[in-house]
This record gives structure tokens, C-alpha cells and sequence, in this order.
């Protein structure tokens, strides 16, 4: 019934192991219905929704989702795992003067009780690579009635930010309840070329780091003067892209390249300066959303005693594809 990409996107979905987000289908629709009923004390919605309702909401408003080219208002998606839905959302009131959106979610209500953090976690870990990506925005939030606290912890571990407290703003069983809204900024991604002197000595510092050297392949540490040598060298290339990751605040959060391995297939190198924290997904999401069309597949080769490596391009996705007595072969299909 609706097409399962849209056409203002490049890429329109969105894997993370189990779990992927495709454009909203059809066939979820009288699932999201019934959560949306059993929750409706939490959302902006008057009364209890019909199968009449839904099915002319489907065949309108998100039908038309559909044909939008460009500046989408808003963009929803089904949220799977093993391809079954669990959940869906999106972006909604996407401000293109201001080039930020409301995010909305909501999971099948029967795993609100012991999955509620992971499937808000994953959820948002996809879809920075729509909102920062993809569209571009610079800031994503979510505006909540006050009737729910156990999701702002999961926010702030997912790195938002508690913004603003709107007083009183909902009437709610007949009491006044606060809004409170947490919001995302997006990494900033620069080219090694045009770094400054500062930031490549610091890009430089990680990389020479003892416990990070030991796990390159080529282990030596790197003089400075190479390092600039190396990056002049870049200067021009399309085949070899090195980039250093900020976060919102300015940190380095860590590095990485592609190599153009031929047939659509590019190396990838990552280094987070804050390893072990859970946190690299976010960035390596937004990556993956920026991702032109020249690239289809990611190749990563770890060493097997690598326990965190492995374990995160597991996590990742990123499914083993060989293995030598050295390394572990690794590849992640962007286009399934
Ligand atoms: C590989 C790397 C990018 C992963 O990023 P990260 O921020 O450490 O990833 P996470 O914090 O999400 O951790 C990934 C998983 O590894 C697990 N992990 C972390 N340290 C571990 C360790 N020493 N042993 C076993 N598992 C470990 C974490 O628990 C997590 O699994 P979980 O999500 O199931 O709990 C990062 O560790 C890094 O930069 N390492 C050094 C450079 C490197 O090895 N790059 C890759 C070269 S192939």
C-alpha cells in the first residue's frame, strides 16, 4: 500500500542489529491503534481512536507523508525488531526556518514494563541518523507531559539535555501538569583537511594513545610531522575521508575513516575518545546518515582478543563475514 521509502530521503531505512526503522507500513497500523488507546493518557489525543479513524488517517495524512519531495513536515516509521513492529514514531513539527523537529514514540505497551529504556535507547540511537544525517537538523526534542518520569533518565543516558519546564501547560484529569521538554543537539563531523593545526594534534594525541595503538595495525606511534604529511595528503582525495567527531560541547569524541574499497564497499576506521561509555553508537549513527549513495556496504577487520571492538560491531550490526588467524572480518549492508 505505502512505497517503504520516501522520496525525500536517500536512505530511508535504518539497522541496529535486531532492530530497524522503515518508513510507517500500512500493516502497522491497527497495532499502533491499540497502543495508542491503551496510552492515550499520555498523548495529545482527545479520545480513543476507531478502525474508521485510523484508516482515514492512513489513507490521508499518511498517505501524502509519502509523496512529500523535499522539507517533509513530518516523517513517521515503523520501529521493528526481526522485522515484526514493536513501535513506531518519528519526527514531527519538523521546523525548517529553525531546522528542528518534536521526536515521537511510542512501543507496543506490553514491553513498556521491562524494555521501556532499551527500545527508547535504540530508538533514538536511529533516528539521529534521519534527524542529523539525513535531514540535517540541528536540534531534535521531546515534549512531554509530566506524567511519566521514568523516561527522562532514559533521555539524559541518551544524551539529552532537560531544557525547559513549561508550568501547568496540560490539563490532565482535571489537574494542571507541567511539560517538559529534553533536547539533542548533533555532533559535528570535519574533514582532517580542514582541521586546524590544534585539532589534528589533538586527533593525533588519541591516536598515539598506548591502549589505542596496541589495537591498530600498524601499532607504531606516528611523528607529527607524518601526521600533517598525512593529512596534506588527503587534500583532493574522495577514496580516503578522515574525520574528527565533536560533540555538542566541543570535545573530541572521537575519529573516523572510510577508505574506498571499490563496488560500493568502504573501509571503516573508528576511534572513540571515550570508549566504554555506550556513547560512539550515537555519533557512528549520525555517520551512517550522512552516508552518500557511493556507499553500500562497511568492511571493519578487528582482532578477535579486541573484546569491546568485537562486542560493539556486533552490537552494531556489522556481521562477520571472515576470519584469519589476526583478524575478524567484519560487514555492514546499509541497503537491506
Ligand atoms: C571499539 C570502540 C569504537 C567501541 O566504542 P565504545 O564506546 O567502547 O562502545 P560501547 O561503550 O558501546 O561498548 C561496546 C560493547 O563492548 C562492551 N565492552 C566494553 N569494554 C569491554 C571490554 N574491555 N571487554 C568486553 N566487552 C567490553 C560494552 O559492554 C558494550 O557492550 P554492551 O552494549 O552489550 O554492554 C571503542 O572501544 C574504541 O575506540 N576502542 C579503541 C579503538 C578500536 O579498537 N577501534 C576499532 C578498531 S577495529
Amino acid at each position: 500500500m505505502f512505497p517503504s521509502s520516501f522520496p525525500c530521503l536517500g536512505r530511508s531505512c535504518f539497522s541496529l542489529g535486531r532492530y530497524s526503522i522503515v518508513p510507517l507500513r500500512y500493516e502497522d497500523r491497527f497495532l499502533i491503534m491499540r497502543w495508542r488507546n491503551a496510552q492515550i493518557y499520555h498523548l495529545r489525543q482527545a479520545r480513543p481512536l476507531t478502525e474508521e479513524d485510523q484508516e482515514r488517517y492512513f489513507g490521508t495524512a499518511i498517505a501524502k507523508m509519502y509523496q512529500v519531495k523535499e522539507r517533509p513536515e513530518q516523517l513517521l516509521f515503523s520501529y521493528l525488531r526481526d522485522g515484526e513492529c514493536i513501535g513506531y514514531g518519528g519526527l514531527v513539527h519538523i521546523n525548517w526556518l529553525n531546522r528542528n523537529a518534536e521526536v515521537s514514540f511510542i512501543m507496543d505497551t506490553k514491553l513498556e514494563a521491562d524494555e521501556f529504556a532499551l527500545h527508547w535507547t535504540n530508538w533514538l540511537t536511529l533516528l539521529r541518523a534521519i534527524a542529523f544525517g539525513q535531514l540535517g537538523l540541528h536540534k531534535i526534542y521531546t515534549y512531554a507531559f509530566d506524567l511519566r518520569p521514568h523516561l527522562y533518565p532514559v533521555l539524559e543516558s541518551a544524551g539529552f539535555v532537560k531544557e525547559a519546564v513549561l508550568k501547568e501547560h496540560c490539563l490532565f484529569e482535571g489537574q494542571y501538569k507541567d511539560v517538559v521538554i529534553h533536547s539533542l543537539w548533533p555532533y559535528t563531523v570535519k574533514n582532517y583537511t580542514g582541521c586546524s593545526k590544534e585539532e589534528l594534534l589533538e586527533v593525533l594525541e588519541l591516536r598515539n594513545r598506548p591502549e589505542i595503538r596496541s589495537l591498530m595495525v600498524n601499532q607504531a606511534p606516528i611523528a607529527v610531522e607524518d601526521h600533517f604529511r598525512f593529512v596534506e595528503g588527503l587534500s583532493g582525495r574522495k577514496d580516503r575521508r578522515y574525520f574528527a567527531v565533536y560533540s555538542h560541547d566541543g570535545g573530541l569524541a572521537g575519529t573516523y575513516n572510510l577508505s574506498d574499497e571499490g563496488g560500493g564497499k568502504w573501509d571503516r576506521g573508528i576511534v572513540s575518545a571515550q570508549p566504554g561509555k555506550g556513547r560512539t553508537a550515537w555519533w557512528e549513527f549520525q555517520l551512517l546518515g550522512m552516508m552518500g549513495n557511493e556507499v553500500n556496504a562497511l568492511t571493519a577487520i578487528v582482532k578477535p582478543d579486541n573484546l569491546a571492538s568485537v562486542r560493539y560491531h556486533q552490537k552494531i550490526g556489522f556481521r562477520e563475514v571472515g576470519r584469519d588467524p589476526d583478524y575478524i572480518h567484519y560487514l555492514l549492508p546499509l541497503d537491506e
